[in-house]
């Protein structure tokens, strides 16, 4: 019997503080927790024929080690890199070398907001940016990575 073919892999990477969702200003980031953004993730990529490895983290390092795996085993990252969004050169480099589809997500709109969010060192290498739909973003990006791994394979 041939063996069902492993469903592609996307990497859900989430940045500083994400863990603190639901307690961390609400008014901005609204109400839903880490926990509920991985339980719609996971139902998302169910319903996409995805299989997802979601994880976060506050440092800088893992998140660039994090990355550099998904090169060998991933089939696209969706990111919210948080903070370092908009300081680490270092994620932009390990993005760039993954050579993946980049989907970069982000709760609020970080345009709308202070001048120092709206420079993404992320978006310089993303394939796109989905932002100011809060947790909902997670599900839209999913359903766009699905789109590009299709025609990637395709
Ligand atoms: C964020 C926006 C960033 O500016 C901020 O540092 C975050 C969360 C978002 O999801 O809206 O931590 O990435």
């Amino acid at each position: 019997m041939v063996p069902p073919a492993a469903l592609p892999l996307v990497a859900v990477l989430n940045g500083p503080n994400l863990n603190m969702l639901g307690l961390r200003q609400p008014q901005i980031y609204g109400s839903a927790t880490l926990d509920d953004v991985e339980a719609l993730c996971a139902e998302t990529a169910e319903r996409l024929g995805l299989a997802i490895d979601f994880r976060q983290t506050n440092g800088e390092g893992e998140l660039v080690s994090w990355v550099q795996e998904c090169r060998d085993r991933a089939a696209g990252i969706v990111i919210n890199p948080a903070a370092y969004t908009h300081t680490s050169v270092a994620l932009m480099d390990a993005l760039l070398a993954a050579e993946l589809p980049v989907i970069e997500v982000h709760l609020s709109n970080i345009h709308k907001r202070e001048a120092f969010r709206h420079v993404s060192y992320v978006s310089k290498m993303a394939t796109g940016v989905i932002c100011g739909f809060g947790i909902r973003g997670y599900a839209l990006a999913l359903t766009a990575m699905a789109d590009l791994i299709e025609e990637e394979d395709g």
